[in-house]
């Protein structure tokens, strides 16, 4: 069995004891993929479908992907949190998302990093501050960081804002595709 597959067949054991059987979300992509981005943590639609970014933040993440002429394909997709964080609705009483709290945040980013050493990418871009947050160790900002290159610990770290962002602020559009181009040039100048 290769080094990811034992790591999710781990990380899902003991996730299933300790989050009382909440549905693991898997990573999508290939091993040799250059690219790895991570986001925050699945949502409804991911948990239902039991892959990443498959919703509404999923399809502003495609289409950026395509306009700057990336594919879905080629990447490796994953999250910092693996299950759904989720509370009941005051009005309905249904599941809702929620950020992650700091019990997921900490069973879950060891393995993150974990994940990153077997997949080895050229270039890690994080997803909204979550994620840049748990590959770096650092408290960095998004607004300030997003759209450069910057090194943490050996690692090619690409900020972006996470694609939920353009659905409660369509200002960032532009900010969003601009970001893209130069990680489009990036890859080709690599
Ligand atoms: N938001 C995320 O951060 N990850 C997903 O998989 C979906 C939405």
């Amino acid at each position: 069995m290769d080094s990811l597959k034992r790591l999710f067949q781990e990380m899902s054991e003991k996730a299933a004891f300790v989050f009382s059987n909440r549905r693991i979300v898997p990573s999508e992509g290939s091993m040799n993929s250059r690219v790895a981005l991570i986001g925050e943590a699945p949502g409804g639609e991911e948990e239902k479908a039991g892959r990443p970014f498959v919703g509404k933040a999923g399809a502003n993440l495609t289409a950026f992907l395509q306009s700057a002429g990336l594919s879905r394909d080629n990447l490796y997709i994953t999250n910092v949190v693996k299950i759904r964080p989720s509370r009941l609705s005051d009005k309905t009483g249904a599941p809702v998302n929620r950020p992650p709290n700091k019990a997921e945040l900490s069973f879950f980013t060891p393995y993150l990093l974990k994940e990153l050493e077997a997949v080895a990418p050229e270039y890690v871009v994080t997803l909204g501050n979550c994620a840049l947050r748990a590959v770096t160790g650092q408290p960095l900002n998004i607004g300030q960081t997003r759209g450069t290159l910057i090194s943490v610990a050996g690692r090619n770290v690409f900020p972006l804002y996470h694609p939920a962002a353009i659905i409660y602020n369509r200002e960032l559009t532009d900010v969003y595709e601009k970001d893209m181009k130069t990680l489009k040039t990036l890859l080709s100048n690599a």
